[in-house]
């Protein structure tokens, strides 16, 4: 088999899963190229997998697709960043997998999606959940089935990383991090119709929690409508501190069903027949990852769940909670 020379844009915590993935369960990968404003990730990045940086070290994404001439990338930065890397990427012909939120409004998206499109390029998009066993499980059961209800909810705290902290530079919890569920929302039920959504501030204090400059809303809930007449209402919280742990996931009311989903951890089924539980099985990020390097060696995007275009959909449903929440109007799509 050819090498696939890979290359990494955003040296941080995500990448690092990434370049993990493809040391574990990639064959003849060539490590080419490691891009970080903060060069010292990029060392890291190389040394981890023991590659000579001599020549693949960069500040300037230009440059390194000009010099390593990768086949393929995989980009992972701060979501406020995204915009201007990625035409640079599509000029070249190279397909990426890019990691959710893809932008942070819709003019930005529409336009990377246009140039992919035109260009007709292989992309992937970090939505790792698509690739669970237990997503599919979720998905061929209720295939056949009536549903009405579902609920899901992302409890937590507030990750480390700076920019998540501000709107501006992440998008709030809604847009960065629950865009899962909301993605997976969109998976089991189809297109939204419309959303209504509230959000607050007022648990969280930026000092007391370590985050000066805090600005983004502690809790939200959002209503959302789909075309297929499912009502999914999706919890979002960051204010979570001590106390108990809360069960971060999804339930999906049937006719005659329930399931009750915890994130990526475990399934039970509750019907006729009994309960049937199930544990998550293979790591799901390592599937896409390959799934996307499959794609990229046979140009068949088959195995490919959630491609650009996916991933803007699911950035609508979520840039659209946040308008609801400032609005305090439903959003129709
Ligand atoms: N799919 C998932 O489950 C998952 C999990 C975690 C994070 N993410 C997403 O991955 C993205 C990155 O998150 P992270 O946790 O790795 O953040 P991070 O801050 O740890 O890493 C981002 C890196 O990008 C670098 N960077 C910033 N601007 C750059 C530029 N112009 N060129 C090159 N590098 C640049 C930063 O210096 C930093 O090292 C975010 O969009 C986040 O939402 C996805």
């Amino acid at each position: 088999m050819a090498t696939t020379k890979v290359a990494f844009i955003g040296c941080g915590g995500r990448n690092g899963a990434h370049v993990q993935k493809c040391m574990e369960n990639l064959d003849n990968i060539e490590y080419v190229g490691f891009c970080d404003i903060e060069e010292e990730r990029a060392y890291k990045y190389a040394d981890r997998v023991q590659v000579d940086p001599e020549g693949k070290i960069f500040r300037d994404y230009r440059e390194m697709l000009e010099k390593t001439k990768p086949d393929a990338i995989f980009m992972a930065v701060p979501p406020h960043v995204h915009g201007e890397i990625e035409p640079a990427i599509i000029e070249k012909g190279i397909p990426f997998l890019i990691e959710k939120p893809v932008a942070l409004d819709m003019k930005t998206a529409e336009h990377i999606e246009s140039l992919i499109k035109a260009k007709g390029l292989i992309t992937a998009a970090g939505f790792q959940d698509r690739y669970q066993n237990l997503t599919q499980i979720m998905k061929d059961y209720i295939k056949d089935k009536k549903v009405g209800l579902a609920t899901g909810a992302w409890y937590g705290g507030i990750p480390g990383v700076w920019w998540w902290r501000r709107m501006e530079t992440s998008g709030g919890q809604v847009v960065e991090q629950n865009i899962h569920i909301f993605d997976q929302a969109r998976y089991l039920f189809g297109e939204p119709l419309y959303v209504n959504c509230a959000g607050a501030r007022g648990i969280v204090n930026g000092d007391e929690y370590g985050c000066p400059g805090y600005n983004v809303h502690d809790y939200s809930s959002a209503v959302i409508k789909f075309k297929s007449g499912v009502i999914c209402t999706i919890f979002t919280g960051c204010y979570t501190k001590g106390g108990p742990g809360r069960q971060s996931g999804m339930n999906i009311y049937c006719q005659d069903a329930t399931l009750e989903y915890a994130l990526r951890s475990w399934l039970k089924i509750t019907d006729k027949d009994g309960v049937h539980e199930y544990q998550r099985g293979k790591e799901q990020t390592g599937i896409q990852d390959e799934a996307f390097i499959y794609a990229v060696r046979t140009g068949d995007t088959s195995r490919i769940l959630a491609d650009y275009s996916e991933a803007v959909k699911s950035l609508r449903l979520t840039l659209a909670c946040n308008e609801s929440i400032e609005t305090g109007r439903t959003i129709f799509f």
